[in-house]
């Protein structure tokens, strides 16, 4: 039966509202059940995995044979199903455990692998941004256009980092490096709102080294339904050694500077 993508995205829409309620409730509540996951500065919270369960529960009751992959729980679901729901429950978890307003659900259905409809709310704010293959990029019932930069020198990049410390001396390394070369660089430490910032121009472009799919997942597609080119270095797609997203004009000079840097090598 044919995938219809405005129904995932109603329900991936309906479902990141309910996530991102808890989330600011129970920030509202303070902080709980803090512990750390790859190094000690990667937290987890309370929240983090209250939220996951949520939207799985959610989309489990709405769609029960598609599959699910959470940053907190990983894979669940049968394995040939048609949709996969990538989620990351609480995206930029160090700004929400100090309770700065740049937190986000992030939510997208994929269908054979390739992101079809996206959802990420700020769950601080409400600003909420979607997409849908083919269909546009919008916040709120705007459509959204991004930068049109066509000069790197002059465009401003977000970027972000890793929690594994040889790999931030890494990032240092060619931060040092890329920062004099553009107009100014921004950390705001969410990735999926890094790519929405950029889908309506708020940044020019934005490059990361070491994202997961649940960190990008959605925000890519609003990217690049937005305008915005978003691949990894040397032709190849985005994914975990690299992934950037830049306005035609600029993606070639960024990835070229990013390659010669050797931005996705190291740990
Ligand atoms: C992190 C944030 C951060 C990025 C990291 C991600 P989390 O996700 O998106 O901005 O720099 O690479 O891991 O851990 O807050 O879900």
């Amino acid at each position: 039966t044919e995938i219809q993508v405005a129904e995932l995205l109603a329900i991936a829409v309906t479902v990141a509202r309910e996530a991102a309620d808890t989330a600011r409730s129970m920030r509202a509540e303070g902080v709980s059940g803090v512990t750390t996951k790859s190094t000690d500065t990667d937290v987890v919270t309370a929240a983090d995995r209250a939220v996951e369960r949520q939207v799985i529960a959610a989309l489990g009751a709405k769609r029960p044979d598609d599959t699910v992959l959470g940053e907190e729980y990983g894979g669940s679901g049968g394995e040939d199903a048609a949709v996969r729901w990538v989620v990351d429950p609480i995206d930029g978890t160090v700004n929400y455990l100090y309770g700065l307003p740049q937190y986000a659900v992030s939510l997208a259905a994929e269908v054979n692998g390739v992101a079809v409809a996206a959802v990420v709310r700020n769950a601080a704010t409400g600003e909420e941004w979607t997409a849908t293959r083919g269909g546009g990029a919008y916040r709120g019932g705007r459509r959204l256009s991004a930068s049109v930069q066509t000069d790197l020198a002059q465009a401003l990049v977000a970027t972000g980092f890793g929690y594994d410390a040889k790999r931030r001396a890494h990032q240092a390394e060619v931060l040092t490096r890329v920062i004099t070369r553009v107009r100014d660089i921004r950390r705001f430490g969410a990735a999926s709102l890094d790519l929405c910032l950029a889908a309506e121009g708020g940044v020019d472009a934005y490059y990361e080294k070491g994202l997961n799919p649940w960190d990008h997942a959605a925000g890519g597609l609003i990217a690049t339904e937005a305008g915005l080119v978003v691949g990894g270095l040397d032709g190849r797609p985005a994914g975990p050694d690299m992934l950037v997203a830049a306005p035609p004009a600029i993606f070639g000079p960024l990835t070229e500077l990013l390659a010669e840097l050797d931005a996705a090598g190291g740990p």
